[in-house]
């Protein structure tokens, strides 16, 4: 079975990725720096599927000695690229930081694949690339304008992979996440993010007692007065890369997909789910509010069902039921 390298392993996506990639009898080489990521999902992983199959550098994608020694070791077929900061609010505050990592970054993991011929690359990109939206549902066609550095600094990445691509032979996959949220169904991996940025989790960290649940959000016109999301599950996600590695490999141009369910759910609403589904009615204790939100967005998912056959099955209930069954396993998340 083919190689595939992915960046940002140890993240929350990345490592629900490569669990899917091990099961499905890939062999995977995993880069990460681990600012933001963890060992232990990946020491799990290597438990459960065998070291031969995982490989594990610790590396840093803005270090381009680093990737092309990693690259001429490991030779892979293909790139699914996780590796990235992508907290809105930190983006505000310190954009530097953002377009050094995010962009840089992707820059010398791009070198590495020229060098090494590396002919896929699959590029964890997100809605935020959109900006307010100026229709809905929001489809590929929609107007980029990000709202956040966050947001900027992956369209700027999107632009290069796609000029660096179409001139050196790498045909690559764009996908637009919208709000990721979910745990692996056997609760064996999860969200580790601390203070976590994403709803669902926090309101069931909140449901379980692990740590009050804060509200964040900034007023904004929608039906309830606060932001409308799309939240879709990690799992489900995972299944997508899969299918765009696969919808490469067959021959198929490069594109761009958005992932999502194709439906918003208001932030009250979710806290309403949660409190429903673990039967707990939390309190809702005020925060500093975020900055960089924007009020509704949802994806039009047409295009990924059509060429990608791709579609999200999982509920926003599988997700918080995941999430409690890794929370109660894992109250704290990885800590290593
Ligand atoms: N979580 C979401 O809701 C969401 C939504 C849209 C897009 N995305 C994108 O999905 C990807 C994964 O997000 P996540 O939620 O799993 O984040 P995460 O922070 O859990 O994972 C990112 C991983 O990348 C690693 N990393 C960061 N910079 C690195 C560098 N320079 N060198 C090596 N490793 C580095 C971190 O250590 C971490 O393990 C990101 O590219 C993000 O922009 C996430």
């Amino acid at each position: 079975m083919s190689k595939i390298l992915v960046t940002g392993g140890a993240g929350y996506i990345g490592s629900h990725a490569v669990k899917l990639l091990l099961e499905k009898k890939y062999q995977v080489a995993v880069v990460d720096n681990l600012c933001r990521g963890y060992r232990q999902p990946i020491a799990a992983l290597q438990k459960k599927f065998g070291r031969s199959s995982l490989k594990f550098y610790r590396a840093d994608l803005r270090n381009e000695k680093e990737m092309v020694k990693v690259f001429t070791q490991e030779k892979p077929e293909a790139v699914l690229h996780f590796a990235a900061l992508c907290l809105v609010n930190e983006s505000v505050e310190k954009p530097e930081k953002y377009f050094e990592n995010n962009v840089c970054g992707s820059l010398n993991l791009l070198k590495a694949m020229i060098l090494q011929k590396t002919k896929y690359l699959v590029f964890s990109s997100t809605c935020a690339v959109y900006g307010e939206s100026k229709y809905l549902p929001v489809d590929e066609k929609h107007p980029l304008s990000p709202a956040n550095p966050y947001g900027e600094s992956k369209l700027i990445t999107e632009k290069m992979i796609s000029w660096i691509g179409e001139r050196h032979g790498i045909r690559q996959v764009m996908l637009r996440y919208f709000n990721v949220s979910g745990a692996s169904s056997d609760g064996t991996i999860g969200d580790s993010k601390k203070p976590s940025q994403l709803l669902i989790q926090n309101a069931v960290r909140g449901a379980l007692k692990i740590e009050p649940f804060k509200l964040v959000c900034p007023k904004v016109k929608t039906r309830d007065g606060t932001p409308v999301r799309d939240y879709v599950n990690v799992e489900d996600l995972a299944e997508a890369h899969l299918k765009a590695l696969d919808y490469l490999k067959r021959g198929n141009q490069s594109d761009i997909f958005n992932l999502g369910t194709g439906q918003g759910s208001s932030v009250l609403e979710i806290i309403k789910q949660v409190q429903e589904i673990t039967g707990t009615k939390f309190k809702i204790n005020k925060g500093k509010v975020r900055k960089g939100e924007y009020a509704e967005v949802y994806a039009d998912i047409k295009k990924a069902k059509s060429k990608l056959g791709w579609r999200s099955k999982r509920t926003i209930k599988d997700s918080i039921n995941s999430l409690v069954k890794w929370y109660q396993k894992h109250p704290n998340g990885w800590d290593n």
